[in-house]
């Protein structure tokens, strides 16, 4: 276990989010992880290392598609539950931006809704570059993160800023705290808004190239069968990115 060099508020809402993950056709999640393994991860090569785990759920689904899997997580109490859910994946209490792991130890590493939830806005890019470090040449970062759309989506209308009664602009750093009551589940979320400059400049910056880019939507179908899905199909709530490591030389 290495020491958390900043703890996250996401320890407090370990119980909120157990709920909130498990509770079968809450979350968002059926809707577009699958999309997300099919056409962001590639196949298993050698150890895949997830950052920011959480209770667990997409390491179940790496285990379940032949990945040998760790995960790590921040919060002591969501990496329990994620062990007691499964305990075939190594789990590890650490911290993304400063991993307890040597250099290409890995040849895939998954970001799965955790780049955007650290304590601290400079720990995004250090997550993606200690990616980098324990990623072998060649291997790839596979990241889904909020999409920037999704906060510009909250932006007030341009009369109401004029009028100063909002402050959010997509270029300033901003928390992106906010809490969400949902069919008898409430969710405290926590992170920061990153712009999609933000990202590909992480990825660059750690030697690593864009290698696909996708912006997923529910189908059709998902949305008859759930409305409230509708709003995803005018505008983006993930992004969905991989990136190749550079081999040596290159
Ligand atoms: C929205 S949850 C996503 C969990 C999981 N990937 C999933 O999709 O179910 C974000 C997770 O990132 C973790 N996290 C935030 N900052 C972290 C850091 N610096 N190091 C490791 N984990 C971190 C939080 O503790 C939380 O479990």
């Amino acid at each position: 276990m290495s020491a958390l060099r900043v703890p996250t508020p996401w320890e407090a809402e370990a119980a909120d989010w157990i709920a909130w993950a498990r509770t079968a056709g809450h979350d968002v999640f059926a809707y577009y992880a699958p999309s997300f393994f099919t056409d962001i991860v590639p196949s298993p090569r050698g150890l895949t290392l997830e950052i920011g785990c959480g209770e667990g759920r997409v390491l179940r689904e790496l285990t379940t598609r032949h990945h040998r899997a760790v995960g790590i997580d921040a919060a002591p109490t969501l990496l329990r539950a994620a062990v007691g859910a499964d305990a075939r994946p190594a789990h590890a209490v650490a911290d993304a931006a400063a991993l307890p792991f040597a250099d290409a130890t890995f040849g895939t590493v998954v970001a799965y809704n955790s780049l955007q939830t650290m304590a601290v806005f400079p720990d995004m890019a250090r997550a993606v570059e200690e990616a980098a470090r324990v990623l072998e040449p060649s291997g790839h970062l596979c990241v889904c993160v909020a999409h920037p759309m999704t906060d510009l989506g909250r932006m007030p209308p341009q009369a109401a800023r004029a009028e100063g009664s909002a402050e959010w602009a997509y270029f300033e750093r901003q928390r992106a705290d906010g809490t969400v009551v949902k069919d008898g589940l409430t969710m405290t979320f926590h992170g920061w808004t990153y712009t999609l400059e933000d990202y590909a400049r992480a990825i660059e910056s750690a030697g690593m190239r864009i290698e696909r880019l996708l912006e997923p939507r529910p189908s059709e179908e998902q949305v008859a069968a759930r409305p409230g899905l509708s709003k995803w199909r005018e505008m983006p709530l993930f992004l969905f990115v991989r990136a190749v490591k550079a081999e040596p030389g290159i």
